[in-house]
């Protein structure tokens, strides 16, 4: 099976088995198989967060479980969402129903249930802040299981699926608790401007939504178009004694204050010094609006981006002496 519609790189690999999700009952039939606890396996949500390096000689899970329900008590509205709803339909229902919470997080690429893993962030606004709990399907067991915020151990694009259980459960349900009075959040520098510029004082959640779908178009490129699987680095999160060590060599460096006193960096600002912005590499290459993006130009594969990726941290490594990344989860890299 081609994966090349299944991830948002436009990468064509191919799947060895393929098997679709609509209902969380449906794994529990497709586990009583033992030859899929023994089969290497890939869940798939939006396919917007990962490179196929190669062909994947495994089983790979589309989670197709849709479904949005909410319930309302006093001023907190609990939205329950299956985990192959697209995530931005879940915004959209939420900013229409004036359900406050996510708006920032407007037009991120991928699946609702992709969202905790990775502890999606936007503008301002991460996962972890609208998280109440998400149900999780236990691969050896074959039982489902409640993951509340604490167990889910929230980090910077991180969380506890990302780490010690990485491979062990399927998330099949995500509950979120938003409200109905709206604490807006205009924090980014880039909102308040945008919202100056359209002469609004009192946002609602669709003013916001919306200005954060303008700044993620001008800046981000269109998966539908150009493929490519959103920031490919994290932002390096270092230490204020080495961060003070950089920032001597170079006055003008982007950071930010991180938590227990670290300091995060600006990865596309590293790697546009770097002289990598918008340049053009064979097949691939770094986004000319956001340097942090790499894309499918039409036609590479899996190693030639990564291949550009390791330049790019070796060339980052070379001028400032900090080591990038990789976000994007890297799938089928043989070592
Ligand atoms: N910058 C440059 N050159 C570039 C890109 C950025 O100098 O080519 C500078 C900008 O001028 C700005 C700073 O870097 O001062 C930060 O840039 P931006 O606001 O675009 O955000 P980011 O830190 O590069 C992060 C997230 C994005 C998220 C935005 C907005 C990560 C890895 N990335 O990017 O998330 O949309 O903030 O909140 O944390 C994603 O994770 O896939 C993603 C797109």
């Amino acid at each position: 099976v081609s994966l090349k519609n299944f991830n948002t790189f436009g990468i064509d690999a191919d799947a060895r088995y393929f098997v679709e999700i609509s209902h969380a009952e449906e794994l529990t039939e497709l586990f009583a198989d033992p030859q899929w606890l023994q089969t290497e396996r890939l869940v798939l949500g939006g396919g917007s967060n990962m490179l196929l390096v190669n062909n994947f000689d495994g089983l790979v899970i589309r989670m197709n479980i849709r479904g949005i329900e909410h319930r309302i008590n006093h001023d907190e509205v609990f939205v329950e969402a299956g985990a192959g709803e697209v995530w931005n339909d879940l915004v959209n229902y939420c900013v229409s129903h004036g359900y406050a919470g996510i708006e920032n997080l407007s037009l991120i690429p991928g699946s609702v249930g992709a969202s905790p893993i990775q502890n999606i962030g936007a503008y301002g606004v991460e996962l972890k802040d609208v998280f109440e709990s998400c149900e999780a399907f236990e691969i050896a067991s074959g039982t489902f299981r409640t993951f509340d915020q604490a167990a889910c151990k929230f980090g910077y694009r991180e969380s506890v699926f990302k780490a010690e259980l990485a491979g062990k459960y399927i998330i099949v349900a995500v509950k979120f608790r938003l409200s109905l009075t709206p604490d807006i959040n205009i924090k980014y520098g880039a909102i308040e401007q945008e919202l100056a510029n359209r002469n609004i004082n009192k946002p609602t959640i669709a003013d916001i939504s919306q200005v954060v779908s303008h700044i993620r178009v001008s800046k981000l490129p269109d998966p539908s178009t150009i493929g490519n699987a959103g920031s490919f680095f994290k932002n390096p999160v270092i230490t204020m004694e080495q961060f003070k060590s950089v920032q001597e060599k170079h006055p003008d460096i982007v950071n930010y204050p991180a938590d227990d006193g670290l300091v995060k960096l600006a990865a596309g600002w590293l790697i546009e010094q770097c002289d990598w912005k918008g340049k053009v590499v064979g097949h691939t290459g770094t986004w000319k609006n956001q340097a942090l993006v790499l894309v499918n130009h039409g036609g590479a594969d899996g190693e030639e981006v990564y291949s550009l990726s390791s330049q790019i941290i070796d060339s980052v490594y070379t001028k400032f002496g900090v080591t990038l990344q990789r976000e994007v989860n890297i799938i089928g890299l043989s070592n």
